[in-house]
């Protein structure tokens, strides 16, 4: 039978003029392919987290800008771009925090640019094959940069090892082996054995959903538990490492990850344990100083009073604080994983160098 690993996350089916998802929101009761094909599709399948997961987030934004221009009617270079710049304005509206989101569309423009300038003309047939190609160039990185990630994270984890993770950082938020998840799948395919526990990560429930979903279905040894058990489980001594994924890494290394992520890291440090962030370079944001520079968004209400239960559990009115994500200040991060090593602190220095040599 079909696991869910075997379902490709996204997927352009171009004679289709369309991008294949697993509806993410109905896992994992329902594995659903939907097909998106105009831009209103694709900003709601973005902003109701029917895919989501930064990376995963990017590679749809790739593949939506390139349909979006498919068929366009622009007579010059200036008017296509400036459609462009149009269409990835909306594209970039449905979530404001995982910087793959713009970091995919600007990769976009920018090949548009550089291509039709060493052209020295505007070929629209030509600048659309082009944007195809870029696009699939960025979801097949994805893989490799996942299991890059992967191999540096595996030599931070001992067989026998217990490993936290929060929300979903796996498959179903990239292309292939996810972020966090990438050590955890390459040490089972060695045979190592590990214990995985996935925080339920609510409101969205992304841990219990899709990561104990996934991790079990690779036959890896997997326990779920609510968020605010986490505590008692690394005070245990069962946590040897935490690895989480992020949407978004400040030029200081403060890391943006979903609502909760910096809980589990002051808790790790209070207990001694190592607490990893698996970042893809396209994650990673110079141009934003610090955490305290990252947009966190903000989330309707009924996602936490309603969305979940059979009967609204929460009194009508009353107020909710629903942010999507948190940051988790640089002094509680261990490691910085990305796919050209572990990043330490200073992660400024860190990070700066890392970009100035790639
Ligand atoms: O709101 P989501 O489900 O898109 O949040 C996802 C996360 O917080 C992930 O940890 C992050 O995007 C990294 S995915 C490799």
């Amino acid at each position: 039978m079909k696991s869910i690993l075997d379902y490709e996350t996204v997927a352009l089916v171009d004679e289709a003029d369309a991008i294949e998802i697993i509806d993410q929101t109905l896992l994992p009761g329902k594995i659903e392919i939907i097909r998106l094909c105009t831009a209103k599709e694709i900003w709601d399948a973005i902003y109701l987290l029917q895919v989501r997961g930064a990376p995963a987030i990017g590679v749809t934004a790739g593949f939506g800008i390139y349909l979006l221009m498919k068929y366009s009617k622009a007579q010059s270079y200036d008017e296509f771009m400036e459609e462009v710049k149009e269409k990835s304005d909306y594209l970039n509206s449905s979530r404001p925090t995982a910087v793959n989101l713009s970091w995919a569309l600007k990769r976009m423009e920018e090949c548009v640019k550089k291509f039709c300038s060493e052209a020295g003309s505007f070929d629209k047939e030509a600048v659309i094959a082009r944007m195809k190609a870029e696009a699939e160039k960025i979801k097949a990185e994805d893989i490799e940069v996942c299991r890059k990630i992967g191999e540096f994270g595996l030599s931070l984890i001992k067989d026998g090892d217990g490993i936290l993770t929060h929300c979903n950082a796996g498959q179903l938020a990239t292309c292939k082996y996810g972020t966090a998840t990438a050590p955890m799948y390459l040490a089972h395919e060695k045979g190592m054995k590990i214990k995985v526990y996935c925080d339920e990560t609510r409101p969205l429930l992304q841990g219990a959903r899709l990561t104990a979903f996934e991790l079990h279905s690779a036959g890896i040894d997997t326990t779920l538990l609510c968020d605010n058990m986490s505590a008692s489980l690394m005070k245990s001594g069962a946590i040897n490492a935490i690895f989480v994924g992020c949407d978004r890494v400040a030029a200081n290394g403060d890391a943006a990850n979903k609502i909760g992520t910096s809980v589990v890291a002051t808790v790790a440090k209070r207990y001694g344990i190592p607490f990893y962030v698996c970042a893809p370079t396209s994650t990673i944001d110079i141009s934003t100083p610090t955490g305290g520079d990252i947009n966190i968004e903000q989330r309707k209400p009924e996602e936490v009073t309603e969305m979940w239960y059979k009967e609204r559990m929460a009194p009508e009115g009353v107020k909710v604080y629903n942010p999507a994500f948190d940051v988790t200040d640089n002094e509680l991060i261990s490691g910085i994983v990305t796919e050209y090593g572990v990043l330490h602190a200073p992660y400024d220095n860190a990070i700066a160098e890392l970009f100035n040599h790639k």
